[in-house]
């Protein structure tokens, strides 16, 4: 009798505590996409989905979101998602677990882009409480930077961080091809804002002020006006002629400019090159960089391909930033609610 009473509630113990375990696990993943939405996504689109069932959280990527004019085959759509791998991934070993992922796992389905499984993991070290204290504190800047040299170490760290996620930076450092790398951007940038179907597609993504929305890039996301740098990077039109915009930071460096690069040109490398970007940011976030992106250039595909057979080697171009200490106040950025883009289904 009595060891039958035990042996009943030994199996409740255990019921409870996989209900406990169960309900851990649903809010950790809940946690872990809370931190991943932060990641950067091409005129903050946020083309992201998350779906959690027990202890695999899948990753898609949403095609209503895609810039269809700028973007037509999803390259940055990729990237963006892929940023928001990584962070769900530091996320995730930052929590104690050990994140399986298993990339495009299913060919017939493009927008599937990983499958991540939650196995016991180490407790995380300081380097990953530190890069995890990140996520936040990182913005995207449309300004110019600090004159001072970043030092050789740190890039040297955020060549490592790339290569870790098996991408590589390219760092311009002769004038000229920082020369040209602007001239490309400044020629990009002139062909999108003449080209009605790409200022449309930015008209979509750069909400007037005041709006409700928590996606695009919102007002307080870019200055009134760009402060110019030599050479000078052109930023986007997001203001579109309205005069809007935050107060304009002084004027700066153009900062170390970087080509982030991957050996091929398949969705795998895109999804390779968001995370490679994000680890490369949170890094650089660290010793307080920040990066500008102008990826006008490699959104023209004539001029992307110069890029890549001039500038990258045998390398294909995915984006190209300036980065340094930023000068003035960092800018602000917004994100859709995270049950926008979370379903959580079914047992652990
Ligand atoms: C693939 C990709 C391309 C981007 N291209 C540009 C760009 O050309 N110009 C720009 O100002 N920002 C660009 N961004 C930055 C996004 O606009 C930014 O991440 C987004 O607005 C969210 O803001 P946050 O990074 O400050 O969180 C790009 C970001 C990604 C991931």
């Amino acid at each position: 009798m009595t060891t039958s009473r035990n042996t009943a509630r030994q199996g409740a113990t255990a019921r409870q505590a996989t209900a406990q375990d169960r309900e851990k696990v649903a809010a950790d993943v809940r946690r872990a996409v809370e931190d991943a939405i932060w990641a950067p996504s091409v005129h903050n689109t946020q083309p992201w989905r998350f779906e959690a069932h027990g202890t695999r959280i899948t990753l898609s990527a949403d095609p209503d979101r895609r810039l269809d004019v700028a973007d037509p085959q999803g390259r940055e759509m990729l990237i963006s998602c892929g940023a928001a791998l990584y962070t769900l991934r530091l996320s995730l070993r930052r929590m104690g677990y050990r994140p399986v992922v298993h990339p495009l796992p299913d060919p017939d389905r493009p927008y599937l882009l990983a499958d991540v499984d939650l196995e016991p993991g180490d407790p995380p070290d300081a380097s990953v409480e530190h890069e995890h204290a990140q996520i936040r504190r990182r913005h995207s800047h449309r300004g110019g930077f600090r004159p001072e040299p970043v030092p050789a170490g740190i890039l040297t760290t955020l060549r490592h961080a790339a290569e870790k996620e098996g991408a590589r930076i390219v760092q311009a450092v002769d004038a000229d091809v920082k020369g040209a790398l602007a001239a490309l951007t400044a020629a990009a940038e002139h062909v999108q804002r003449r080209t009605p179907a790409y200022a449309t597609e930015i008209a979509r993504w750069a909400p007037a002020p005041g709006t409700s929305r928590r996606d695009g890039v919102q007002e307080d996301s870019y200055p009134r006006r760009t402060p110019p740098t030599a050479p000078h990077f052109p930023a986007r039109d997001f203001a579109r002629g309205h005069g809007w915009g935050a107060e304009p930071p002084g004027e700066g460096a153009a900062g170390v400019v970087l080509l982030l690069v991957t050996p091929d040109d398949t969705p795998a490398d895109w999804l390779r090159a968001g995370q490679a970007l994000q680890r490369v940011l949170l890094r650089a976030t660290e010793h307080d960089l920040a990066a500008a992106y102008h990826t006008q250039a490699l959104q023209v595909p004539d001029l992307r391909e110069f890029i890549r057979t001039q500038f990258c080697g045998d390398a294909h171009p995915q984006l190209l930033l300036r980065l340094g200490v930023p000068v003035g106040t960092s800018l602000r950025s917004v994100r859709r609610p995270v049950d926008d883009v979370l379903t959580q289904t079914g047992p652990a």
